[in-house]
């Protein structure tokens, strides 16, 4: 059985060092439960209060559970999408948290999983979704979107050089056969693609990412969801937190806290700048705090994430 044991949590200490700030007692949410690594470090160190605990995927939740043991009467677990997080504090009867923590992407579970079909190295079912009641999957998405749509998935998402050669490959493939499995697809990439020796990474990793981003909606709603909450839902000194592994994530992120910062995002002239700016929210830091080379070595997961932190101005 896959376990908790097999994740290992990013900026375990220090996200929750960002959240907390001089705080230990309060109402706090974790966006992406995952493992429940940051939940586990969180109500460790909670004194009074309580953490909801939120992760779109049922089965991830339940490992989380495990995980966090004795510690699990401080923690709401909520099996939803973050980004319905108003909803959910109206069924709690709660309008404002102290803190938010968002570790966006996939979790060692979903892609250690074979029958979840994330990985590929891991032959499965060519699935990829977070939330197993959607009805729109990889397969989906891969025998049925033009090859212009693909080709843009992989370009934008995946920033794949051959996102072209790719998706026609694809195309020309699924006339013979519907693609059903993660091999299916592997083995198409590889024809545009094939493996060289030394290679640093795989080559279908960034079409893996490209159609997991398609398939789950990931970065849909995400700068109105940050922005709307920190409006709305975070208290006043309270702090948001976000660890992206993405560049197009991490870049939605900045702008939405520079913009709620007061800060331009359109470099155009003083006079002429239209950016939707407030002044609402302090950033922690200038520049966002980037793995060490021995974390990178311990945990290769970590070599693109990057957190961003910010708390809210009374
Ligand atoms: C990187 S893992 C989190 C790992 C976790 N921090 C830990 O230490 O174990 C990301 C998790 O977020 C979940 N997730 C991604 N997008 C989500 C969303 N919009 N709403 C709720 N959960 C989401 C995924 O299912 C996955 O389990």
């Amino acid at each position: 059985m896959i376990d908790y044991l097999e994740h290992k949590t990013v900026f375990e200490s220090e996200a929750v060092d960002y959240l907390f700030g001089n705080k230990d007692s309060g109402i706090f949410v974790d966006g992406t439960v995952g493992h429940g690594g940051h939940t586990y470090e969180l109500a460790k160190r909670l004194k009074d209060g309580f953490i909801i605990a939120i992760d779109r995927d049922a089965e991830v939740l339940e490992v989380a559970k495990r995980r966090c043991g004795k510690n699990i009467n401080k923690i709401k677990f909520i099996n939803d999408n973050f980004k319905d997080l108003p909803f959910i504090l109206s069924k709690f009867d709660i309008a404002k948290v102290d803190g938010l923590l968002l570790d966006l992407g996939v979790s060692t579970y979903q892609l250690l999983n074979s029958e979840r079909g994330f990985s590929f190295v891991h032959n499965g079912p060519l699935d990829m979704r977070m939330d197993k009641s959607q009805e729109i999957d990889a397969r989906y998405l891969v025998n049925t979107l033009a090859e212009d749509e693909l080709a843009k998935i992989f370009r934008e998402y995946g920033e794949e050089r051959k996102a072209i050669q790719i998706a026609r490959e694809i195309v020309s493939e699924r006339k013979k056969k519907i693609i059903n499995t993660t091999e299916d697809l592997v083995n198409i990439i590889l024809r545009v693609k094939p493996i060289f020796r030394k290679q640093r990474i795989h080559p279908a990793t960034k079409v893996f990412m490209a159609l997991r981003i398609a398939v789950n909606g990931e970065l849909s709603g995400l700068e109105k969801f940050l922005t709307g909450f920190i409006k709305n839902n975070l208290k006043c000194g309270g702090r948001i937190v976000v660890i992206t592994f993405h560049s197009l994530e991490d870049r939605i992120v900045k702008k939405s806290f520079n913009l709620l910062a007061g800060k331009c995002v359109c470099r155009m002239p003083v006079e002429l700048c239209k950016c939707p700016k407030e002044k609402i929210l302090n950033i922690l830091k200038p520049f966002p705090l980037k793995p060490k080379k021995e974390d990178v070595l311990k945990n290769r997961r970590m070599r693109s994430a990057k957190l961003r932190g910010g708390e809210k101005l009374c």
